[in-house]
């Protein structure tokens, strides 16, 4: 099946509260134990993270509370996604002192992190993405800021949709996982599963920006992930 790229931001209202309001709580926790482990095979001792498109913080805030000491630094271009996850961290003050959110679009200008206190700059140790890769028009821009932000022995841990093979294998997943959705967030992941790479284009995507150190691995009937250390 032919790729469709979507809109990069998720920068429509009614989109930014169905999703924030979507329970996402089974495949979220999955994720950010699938990154715990690896951290611990790594022995990598983190020093602060960076979640790039982190939306309305879904991950975010599950790994500052996994992580509660470390710096993380969670950054997404739509104001509309991060307003939920700001109005959440305002709800409890302190409850998660270590985690800043941040607007600001991948390609990241030159500059824009310069203004955050030390531990909120590159490098980071941990470099996470949820579900951001498919959004983008011009991949490269995500392995970039990878090798941007990262260094040497930093850990990666990108998960995203995989295009299914053909519109009847789409319209299986959208009929097991999103079938009691509200029809935006149906609208959006029959979408997203269209603008989604399958595991061999993302490794030439990582051949081409020389992360060959990074492994892409087909999880469960919808995921890919992107993991390793940076050489
Ligand atoms: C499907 S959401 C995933 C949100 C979050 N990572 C999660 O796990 O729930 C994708 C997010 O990527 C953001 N995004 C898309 N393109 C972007 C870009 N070029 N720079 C920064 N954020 C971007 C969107 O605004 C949206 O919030």
């Amino acid at each position: 099946m032919q790729r469709r790229p979507e809109p990069e931001l998720m920068d429509e209202a009614q989109q930014a509260l169905a999703y924030a309001e979507a329970d996402f709580s089974r495949t979220d926790q999955a994720l950010v134990e699938a990154i715990l482990q690896r951290l611990q095979v790594s022995s990598l001792s983190v020093k602060n993270v960076v979640d790039l498109g982190c939306g309305p913080g879904n991950i975010s805030f599950r790994l500052a509370e996994a992580l509660p000491s470390r710096p993380l630094l969670a950054i997404d271009g739509a104001a509309a996604m991060l307003a939920p996850a700001l109005r959440r961290q305002q709800a409890e003050p302190g409850r998660w002192p270590g985690l800043r959110f941040l607007q600001a679009c991948l390609p990241l200008e030159d500059g824009v992190l310069s203004g955050l206190p030390l531990p909120f700059q590159p490098p980071f140790q941990l470099l996470i993405s949820n579900s951001l890769l498919h959004h983008l028009h011009q991949p490269e821009v995500l392995w970039r800021a990878v090798r941007e932000l990262g260094a040497p022995g930093s850990l990666v841990v990108v998960r995203d949709l995989r295009r299914p093979d053909s519109p009847a294998a789409l319209e299986a997943l959208v009929a097991r996982h999103v079938s009691a959705a509200p029809a935006v967030l149906q609208r959006d992941y029959r979408a997203s599963l269209q603008a989604a790479f399958r595991p061999d284009e993302v490794e030439e995507q990582l051949r081409q920006a020389g992360l060959s150190c990074l492994r892409v691995q087909a999880v469960e009937d919808r995921y890919l992930d992107v993991s390793g250390q940076l050489d």
